[in-house]
């Protein structure tokens, strides 16, 4: 990010010049990066940047719905799901499932194929749980989706550069990303890879740098769906983690002559991540079971799931626990409802005001989580005397 404001900080398309020359070769290079790390085989064009998962979700949802329509989707969503969904049933006319899932997170995609009707014409998921961590089987609610005839959109909020996804194993037609999180990227920039085959109204028109002369916004992808200066800052920042992604997993492979992809490498690098973080959650949430007053939620076991792990003491608030974790330990929680309102309904966490999550990354280390598991000890002591 630093060097693309000292090298060449200028917006591209707007000008022929060199330094806009570099800036649009850059992005470019992103999309081309991002396209070959989650497998998109069609135009790199059709990996869109966007602020966030949110505008992504809503671009996608809103664009994809039509009053008559129906949307199948999960009782796992965030809010960034939830809300679109709920505001088109209400002012939109579009019908809406909402399946749910067992008691560790998990849905059965049959739930999925069985919510499916004649009228649906989105199917979207969560993939990673940002409360309990559960991860669904992508894949088989994508074939599902594939051999209904409807749009399949992904959340991969909390699995992007954490797990692999191949969008096209996986069946998926609109993946969305953050970049704040797993792919190591700044916050305020996120987006979605396309389907070859799938259409989206843009949400916004306006500038685009191409095209002028046209009253109207370019069918052509990426400029289709980015109207206005896109957040170069924030696609540089996503170019350079892509970059450590694929040294990260060269160095695993012990490839020092970059004779493998760029695909390959991360695939490595992922495996790396993914082990490491595991390790992490299994040595936090083993600790945390064995404590009396602790209820740990989600999955137990080999379950497949990402290193996010949400708990409570007893029935102490959530936001006062997280708040002494943090005056007290230096332990830096998310307490709260964590924008996924229906996974506390479920649980029964609503009065508490949801529940501390816990999420060490590949950064974090032992001491981090002796650190935790330290606090959440003392602390429950202190509720067990009080
Ligand atoms: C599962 C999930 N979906 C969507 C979002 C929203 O992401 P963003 O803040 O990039 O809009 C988040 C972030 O908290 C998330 O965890």
């Amino acid at each position: 990010m630093d060097s693309f404001f000292r090298g060449f900080g200028v917006n591209p398309g707007r000008a022929g010049h060199e330094l806009a020359v570099e800036a649009e070769k850059m992005i470019v290079e992103t999309r081309g990066l991002l396209a070959k790390f989650f497998n998109h085989r069609g135009d790199p064009e059709r990996v869109i940047f966007t602020q966030n998962a949110t505008d992504s979700l809503n671009i996608a949802l809103c664009g994809l719905l039509r009053s008559g329509d129906h949307v199948v989707t999960t009782r796992l969503e965030h809010n960034s799901v939830l809300r679109p969904i709920r505001h088109l049933e209400r002012d939109g006319g579009v019908s809406v499932t909402r399946v749910g899932r067992d008691a560790q997170g998990y849905i059965d995609p049959e739930d999925i194929r069985n919510a499916i009707t004649p009228k649906t014409k989105v199917v979207v998921v969560n993939h990673g749980s940002n409360v309990l961590g559960s991860v669904q089987d992508i894949e088989a609610i994508g074939k599902i989706s594939r051999a209904a005839g409807t749009v399949f959109v992904v959340d991969s909020c909390q699995s992007a550069g954490v797990l692999p996804i191949d969008v096209e194993a996986m069946g998926i037609d609109v993946l969305v990303f953050t970049g704040h999180k797993g792919l190591f990227g700044p916050m305020g920039i996120g987006g979605m890879v396309i389907h070859q085959d799938v259409e989206l109204p843009p949400a916004r028109v306006g500038g685009t740098g191409v095209d002028s002369i046209s009253p109207f916004q370019p069918d052509v992808y990426p400029y289709h769906l980015e109207a206005g200066t896109v957040n170069l800052p924030g696609i540089a920042g996503l170019n350079a983690a892509q970059k450590w992604f694929a040294e990260l997993g060269r160095a695993q492979l012990g490839d020092a002559g970059k004779t493998v992809s760029h695909q390959q490498a991360c695939k490595a690098a992922l495996t790396h991540i993914e082990s490491v973080e595991l390790g992490h959650i299994n040595r936090l949430a083993s600790s945390l079971r064995e404590m009396d007053r602790v209820t740990v939620y989600g999955p137990e076991g080999n379950a497949r799931r990402t290193a996010t792990l949400s708990v409570n003491i007893d029935n102490m608030p959530a936001g006062q626990l997280g708040e002494m974790l943090d005056a007290d330990y230096h332990v830096c929680v998310r307490a709260g409802l964590h924008c996924a309102p229906l996974v506390h309904m479920d649980e029964g966490t609503v009065e508490q005001k949801g529940a501390v999550r816990f999420s060490p990354g590949y950064f974090s280390d032992q001491e981090d989580i002796d650190q935790a598991v330290a606090g959440i000890a003392d602390l429950s002591e202190i509720v067990t005397h009080a």
